[in-house]
């Protein structure tokens, strides 16, 4: 009897091992998100899934939450300061409440293509706005694109004066508020999900956005005009909370971070191919015209937007608006 005691203890010692280790739970990411599957932040977020699956199967569990299934944009982000979910990326209209820099993405004519916006959230300042959240308890993991931002309404808009008096949707953003404004144009703050019914009852005359979300949202089915202004750009910032992120193990937090990078690339690389492809598809429904403008026409956006710049540099740092500028050359 006495000789049998060490080796129960081993034998149990053995079976407790064996069972912490098979009921270790693997960390689950729930990435939510606002937009469908088949869009440029759907396509990354679902590349993501696929890469942590195959590096990190048996460790991470990503679950994937399109289309607001899980939360709209305006809540995302206090959902995830709760714990209640780890990566979200909204768009960056959508952090006003956190940080006053990112407005600089949102003023109008400021890019003067996708090319621009790249350069600059490559460069110095760019990457330093990674950091902007920080003291709010939110980490930026990468910038991820959408396009460039057109004008859909429920009649032809080829001059600011065309707008007076209309009602647009926007994000929420003070910059966009007073980018309506300074046409003379009512703007409303709605949730993304909320843009299809608010455009089909005819409570708005319009919105913007890419035409990847115009299409893919069905907006063109209720909108018979879409003017190509490329007036602002709609980018995103991949986030996770900073009590999320610090406290993954190191080896897993760098895999799922290289395993992000990489799905941001994807997502970027594919982001101009998939507004190419929902134009041409608005076109081929015959449902929207497009509207293009003549280089006057353009100009008169130009001119009544621009001063917009003016109210929020210093809000924003005039330094950021002037580093942003200058990734046009
Ligand atoms: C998104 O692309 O994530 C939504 C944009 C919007 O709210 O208009």
């Amino acid at each position: 009897m006495r000789l049998l005691k060490p080796a129960l203890t081993a034998l149990s010692a053995a079976i407790l091992f064996a069972s912490t280790t098979v009921m270790a739970d693997p960390i689950t990411i729930k990435f939510s998100h606002v937009v469908a599957e088949n869009t440029p932040k759907g396509q990354m977020a679902k590349k993501f899934q696929q890469l942590v699956e195959e590096r990190l199967g048996d460790k991470v569990d990503v679950e994937l939450y399109p289309s607001s299934q899980l939360y709209g944009d305006d809540k995302v982000l206090e959902a995830m300061l709760l714990g209640d979910v780890q990566l979200a990326a909204p768009s960056l209209s959508k952090f006003q409440k956190y940080t006053d820099q990112l407005q600089v993405f949102d003023l109008p004519f400021l890019f003067k293509d996708m090319a621009a916006v790249e350069s600059f959230q490559a460069s110095e300042t760019g990457q330093s706005l990674l950091t902007s959240l920080e003291s709010k308890g939110l980490v930026g993991l990468g910038y991820l694109h959408n396009g460039m931002k057109q004008l859909s309404a429920s009649s032809p808009l080829k001059v600011p004066e065309d707008a007076n008096g209309k009602k647009f949707r926007i994000m929420t953003s003070d910059v966009l508020e007073a980018q309506f404004e300074a046409i003379d144009a009512i703007s409303l703050k709605k949730p993304f999900s909320e843009v299809f019914i608010l455009l089909q009852t005819r409570a708005i005359d319009g919105q913007e956005n890419t035409y990847s979300n115009i299409y893919s949202q069905k907006f063109f089915e209720v909108q018979p005009y879409i003017t190509e202004s490329n007036h602002g750009v709609l980018d995103y910032m991949v986030v996770s909370s900073a009590r999320f992120w610090d406290g993954l193990p190191d080896d897993v937090r760098g895999e799922v971070k290289s395993a992000l990078d990489e799905a941001i690339i994807y997502g970027n690389e594919l982001s101009e191919a998939k507004n190419e492809e929902a134009k041409q598809a608005i076109i081929d429904s015959g449902q929207s015209e497009i509207v293009t403008l003549d280089d006057t026409q353009r100009q008169q956006w130009v001119d009544a937007m621009k001063p917009v710049w003016g109210e929020f540099a210093e809000d924003i740092g005039q330094d950021i608006v002037d580093a942003a500028e200058a990734a046009n050359q």
